[in-house]
C-alpha cells in the first residue's frame, strides 16, 4: 500500500514537472520582462531611454568633455561619448556587436552578462572610476540599473547581423505600424526628418535599414525627450514585426 502511494506522488510530481516544463513560454522570446510588475514597466523604460541619451531625457546640461573611459582608437569626440551606447552598443554587445567595427569601435565589452545581475551591483558599477555617473540623480540610476537588469534582449537571435534583417512578421507588423506609429511619422514613414537637412534625410526606413539595432531599442523604448511611446508591452514578436515591416519603408520621400 505505502509504496503504492510513494509511487502515485512521484508520478503526480513527473507530471508536474513536465507540465511545467511544457507550458512555461519560452524565454528565448520574452527574456526576463514578463515576471516585472507592471509598476516596475515605467522604471525599465526610463532607463532605456537614458541608456540611449541620459540628458535628453531627463533636460539638463549635456557633458562637453570627453568621457573618462573613451579610449584614443574611438573616433568620437566630446559629448557623444557620454552615451551608454557609444561604448556599449545599441545591441548591447560593446566590441562583440555591430559596433565591434567601423566608426563607432571603442573595443569595449558589453553590458549582456550583467542581464539579471543584482541591481545594486549595477548601480555601483555607473557610480565606479571608469563611469563616474554619480552626477546623475538617484532615480535615473536606479532605473539604468533596471533597465541593464531586466530590459535588454539578445539581439543576435533576431536581427541578422551580416544582412541586417529582422526576422520578423511584415504584415502584422504594418498593421501595428499604420495604427500606432503613423499617426506621427505618416504613413511611409516619411512624416519626420531625423536629420533635419532635406538634402540628406533620415527617416524611419532609413534607420530600420541602416542601423536596425538602434530601431529595435527606440521601438521598445521610444525616444528620449520625446512623445514616442514605449512598445514594451507588446511582445517581442510584436516588436520585431514592427521593425521587420519599418525596414520596407522608403528611404525618400516620394513627391
Ligand atoms: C566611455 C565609455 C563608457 C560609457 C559611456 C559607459 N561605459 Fe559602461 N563600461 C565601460 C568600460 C570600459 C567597462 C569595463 C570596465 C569596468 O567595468 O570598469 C564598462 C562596464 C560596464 C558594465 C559591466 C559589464 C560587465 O562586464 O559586467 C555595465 C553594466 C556598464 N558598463 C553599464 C553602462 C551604462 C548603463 C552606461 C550608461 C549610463 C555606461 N556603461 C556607459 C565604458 C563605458
Ligand atoms: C507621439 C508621436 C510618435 C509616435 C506614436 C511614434 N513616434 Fe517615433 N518619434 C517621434 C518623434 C517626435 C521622434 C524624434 C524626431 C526627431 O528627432 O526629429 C521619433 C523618433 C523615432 C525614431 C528615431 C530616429 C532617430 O534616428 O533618432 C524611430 C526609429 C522611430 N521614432 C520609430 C517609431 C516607430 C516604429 C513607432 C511606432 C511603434 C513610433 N516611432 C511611434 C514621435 C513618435
Amino acid at each position: 500500500m505505502k509504496s503504492a502511494g510513494i509511487r502515485y506522488t512521484m508520478l503526480i510530481i513527473v507530471f508536474l514537472l513536465i507540465s511545467a516544463f511544457v507550458l512555461t513560454p519560452s524565454t528565448a522570446v520574452s527574456e526576463n520582462l514578463d515576471t516585472l510588475p507592471a509598476e516596475r514597466l515605467q522604471t525599465v523604460v526610463t532607463g532605456g531611454l537614458l541608456y540611449d541619451k541620459w540628458w535628453k531625457e531627463l533636460g539638463i546640461a549635456k557633458p562637453a568633455s570627453i568621457h573618462p573611459s573613451y579610449p584614443e582608437i574611438g573616433k568620437k569626440r566630446g559629448t557623444s561619448t557620454w552615451r551608454c551606447k557609444e561604448c556599449h552598443g545599441w545591441d548591447y554587445k560593446g566590441s562583440k556587436g555591430a559596433y565591434g567595427r567601423g566608426g563607432h569601435y571603442t573595443g569595449i565589452r558589453g553590458i549582456r552578462v550583467a542581464a539579471g545581475t543584482p541591481e545594486k551591483r549595477v548601480t555601483a558599477i555607473l557610480r565606479n572610476k571608469s563611469h563616474q555617473f554619480d552626477r546623475l540623480p538617484q532615480r535615473a540610476l536606479q532605473a539604468i540599473a533596471a533597465f541593464v537588469v531586466y530590459g535588454q534582449v539578445d539581439m543576435d537571435k533576431y536581427i541578422d547581423r551580416a544582412s541586417k534583417k529582422a526576422k520578423g512578421d511584415k504584415a502584422s507588423g504594418g498593421r501595428l505600424f499604420q495604427t500606432i506609429c503613423a499617426r506621427c511619422h505618416g504613413a511611409d514613414g516619411t512624416l519626420l526628418n531625423f536629420s533635419g537637412d532635406p538634402k540628406n534625410p533620415e527617416y524611419i526606413g532609413t534607420v530600420a535599414t541602416r542601423n536596425p539595432w538602434e530601431t529595435l531599442h527606440k521601438i521598445r523604448y521610444g525616444q528620449p525627450g520625446e512623445q514616442m511611446p514605449s512598445m514594451l508591452a507588446l511582445s517581442l514578436e510584436q516588436q520585431l514585426a514592427i521593425l521587420a515591416y519599418t525596414q520596407t519603408l522608403p528611404l525618400r520621400r516620394h513627391q
